[in-house]
C-alpha cells in the first residue's frame, strides 16, 4: 500500500445509511452502490481512498492492526473492545442510541446473583462491578431480548434506540450505562505516516458534522 493510499472501514447495516451521506458531504463517495453489492471493498471518487465494509465488531481490529487506516464504529463496540489500540478523534454524532440494562416489566428485585445476558460482556462486567453487584454473566450473540422470558437470564445489557424491541418482548429499560454514537477511529502509525490526508478528511468530516 502506498503511503497516500487510505483505507476506511465502515459497518454494513443501519449505521451505513447515516455514514454515507456524511461521507458524501466530506466528498467521499463510493463508485458503486454499496448496499446492492456483494463486494467488501470499494473504490471512491477519490483515487487514494477505498472503503471497506465489514462487521462493526471487526472495525477496531482492522484499524488497530493497520489493515484499515481509519474506521467508523459505534461507541458501544469501542467500550467493549477497549480503546487503547487507536486514536478516537471525532464523534460523528450519528446512530445515536443508549447502552442500557433492561428487565421484565415490573420485575421484582432478584434475590442473590443477578443473571445478565449480553453480547457486551466486558461492559457488563465493569458496570456491575462498579455498582458493587455480583452477577452471573451469560454471553449471547443476538436476540438478547428473548433471554429473560425463556428463563435464561433476569436482565440484559443491550442497545436501546426507540425502545420498541424491549417493549415487544415484555422488557423495560432500567439503568443507563452509556450514550452511544458512531466515532471515527484512526490507526496510530497511519496518523503519523499519512498525516496530511487523514487530517484533511477529518477536517472535512468535522465540518459535515457541524453542519448537520
Ligand atoms: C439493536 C439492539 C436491539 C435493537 C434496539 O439491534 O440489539 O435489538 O437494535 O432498537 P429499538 O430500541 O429501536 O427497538 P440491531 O438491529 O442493531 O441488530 P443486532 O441484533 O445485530 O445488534
Amino acid at each position: 500500500m502506498s503511503s497516500t493510499q487510505l483505507v476506511i472501514a465502515l459497518t454494513k447495516g443501519r449505521i451505513l445509511d447515516e455514514v454515507l451521506p456524511l461521507f458524501a458531504q466530506a466528498d467521499i463517495v463510493p463508485k458503486e452502490d454499496i448496499s446492492k453489492s456483494r463486494k467488501l471493498i470499494f473504490d471512491t471518487n477519490r483515487e487514494n481512498v477505498k472503503l471497506m465494509v465489514i462487521r462493526g465488531s471487526d472495525v477496531p481490529t482492522y484499524v488497530e492492526f493497520g489493515s484499515a487506516d481509519m474506521g467508523v464504529v459505534g461507541k458501544d463496540l469501542l467500550l467493549e473492545y477497549g480503546d487503547e489500540g487507536f486514536y478516537e478523534p471525532l464523534d460523528l454524532r450519528i446512530a445515536a442510541c443508549r447502552l442500557m440494562t433492561a428487565e421484565p416489566i415490573k420485575a421484582v428485585p432478584v434475590q442473590g446473583r443477578l443473571k445478565v445476558a449480553t453480547k457486551f460482556t466486558n461492559i457488563a462486567k465493569k458496570y456491575f462491578a462498579e455498582q458493587g453487584k455480583q452477577i452471573e454473566l451469560i454471553k449471547l450473540n443476538g436476540a438478547l431480548e428473548l433471554a429473560p422470558s425463556m428463563g435464561l437470564a433476569d436482565a440484559i445489557v443491550d442497545i436501546v434506540d426507540t425502545g420498541k424491541t424491549l417493549k415487544a418482548n415484555g422488557l423495560e429499560p432500567r439503568e443507563l450505562i452509556a450514550h452511544v454514537s458512531s466515532r471515527i477511529i484512526v490507526n496510530k502509525a497511519s496518523m503519523k505516516i499519512k498525516n496530511s490526508v487523514i487530517r484533511e478528511i477529518l477536517g472535512q468530516l468535522r465540518e459535515a458534522v457541524e453542519r448537520n
